[in-house]
């Protein structure tokens, strides 16, 4: 799960998949592609909406996506279009830009919409953010336990 800062969209993507997977099965983490936050805890408007929903994402650190991330995932979940863009010029591969999905085509296939960022708006905007990653994720597992 990948956003540009890891502090907002990818660590509820990676708190919200995981809940909806076996764990001994699966291993999902995130990173950002900026290393603005590198170390620190989610957003507190991010722990709060989660720990609403039964989510504990306190254990995360944020951390800059690299290029090691390509062998290490099946699946890369790009947030948004600049979060794509910027992954996909870090691939050296087709198979490692095959890798790179947009998380709400899971929802609206090829539509290419974007989880908005919450960062500089208000508790409603991480309230949304949310519902849509819970949506999308739940497409997500159900594709994987399969
Ligand atoms: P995120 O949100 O990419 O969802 O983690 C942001 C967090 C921090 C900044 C931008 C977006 N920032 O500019 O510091």
């Amino acid at each position: 799960m990948v956003c540009l800062g890891n502090i907002c969209r990818s660590p509820l993507a990676e708190g919200i998949l995981q809940s909806k997977l076996s764990s001994q099965s699966f291993f999902v983490d995130s990173a950002g592609t900026a290393g603005y936050h590198v170390g620190e805890l989610p957003d507190k408007r991010s722990i709060e909406v989660a720990n609403k929903y039964g989510i504990n994402i306190t254990d995360q650190r944020s951390r800059k996506f690299n290029k090691s991330d390509f062998k290490e995932f099946d699946f890369i979940f790009a947030m948004d279009e600049n979060n794509y863009d910027d992954i996909v010029s870090m691939s050296d591969n087709y198979e490692e830009t095959q890798k790179v999905k947009m998380i709400l085509n899971e929802l609206y296939p090829k539509e290419n919409r974007s989880v908005p960022d919450p960062y500089y708006g208000g508790d409603q905007g991480f309230e949304n953010v949310y519902r849509m990653l819970d949506e999308a994720c739940n497409i997500i597992a159900s594709k994987l336990e399969k």
